[in-house]
């Protein structure tokens, strides 16, 4: 079963902090997964909501900021006071940290509320720059962004996110080229989960923190699971 640090090493540090991303390229797991939106000023950022007041002592949209501006906010003080100086990275800088390391890099684009214009573009010019296409997984609840990336970057491999225990997910993907199922676990561990892996899908699973649930995660035939503890489930699977 691979491992992926869920928002970096969320459930020990600040969602999607370089402190997480730190923590989580110092483990000797399979991936790391952050959420990316685009900043007043079009530059891809690296935060889970449209807004920053849930993980900030800001408030506000994110895309009515310049970096300039999200980069005066702690982004670890919600978490605790020893976080304060933590920033809300860019994509950039998360992609400095990853670079030489062997984690894969799922980006996900958040482009589900706001279309956020460019967006898609730019994280594919900077997946570009540094080489790294073949280790970046792009995924996105957004299924007509996912289609336009597969067109725009096909040497980039795509995952199609989803919620419910969807009845037709394969040809859905198959549809908009993703090249993997993202879903949540009850997905992953119902009939058509079971016979998607069983025939051939990659599925990874989000977001399991408890180790049973984990365990039938696996047992159902699914590839990766993304996880805020990782350290727990080196512990049950490595
Ligand atoms: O990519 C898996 C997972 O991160 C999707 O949900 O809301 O945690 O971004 P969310
Ligand atoms: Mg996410």
């Amino acid at each position: 079963m691979e491992i992926f640090a869920h928002r970096g090493a969320s459930g020990s540090r600040p969602e999607n902090t370089l402190a997480a991303f730190r923590e989580a390229a110092g483990l000797p797991i399979d991936g790391v997964e952050l959420d990316v939106h685009l900043s007043g000023d079009g530059v891809p950022v690296v935060i889970h909501d449209e807004t920053v007041d849930r993980t900030t002592d800001g408030s506000g949209y994110v895309k009515a900021m310049t970096v300039d501006e999200l980069k005066q906010l702690s982004a670890g003080c919600r978490f605790s006071d020893e976080y304060y100086d933590e920033r809300i990275p860019t994509l950039r800088e998360v992609l400095e940290l990853f670079r030489g390391k062997p984690h894969r890099l799922n980006i996900e684009l958040k482009s589900d509320v706001f279309p956020y214009p460019g967006m898609r573009q730019k994280v594919i010019a900077l997946v570009r720059e540094f080489g790294i296409a073949d280790q970046v997984i792009l995924s996105s609840f957004d299924h007509v962004t996912l289609e336009a990336v597969k067109r725009e970057a096909p040497e980039i491999e795509t995952g199609m996110l989803f919620v419910e225990i969807l009845a037709d997910a394969r040809a859905t993907a198959a549809r908009i080229s993703a090249d993997a199922l993202h879903p949540a676990l009850p997905y992953a561990v119902r009939e058509p989960g079971r016979q998607a892996a069983a025939e051939g899908a990659v599925l990874r699973v989000y977001t399991v923190n408890e180790p049973e649930y984990a365990v039938m995660a696996r047992e159902a035939g699914a590839q990766a699971i993304f996880t805020d503890y990782p350290d727990r489930m080196l512990k049950l699977f490595k």
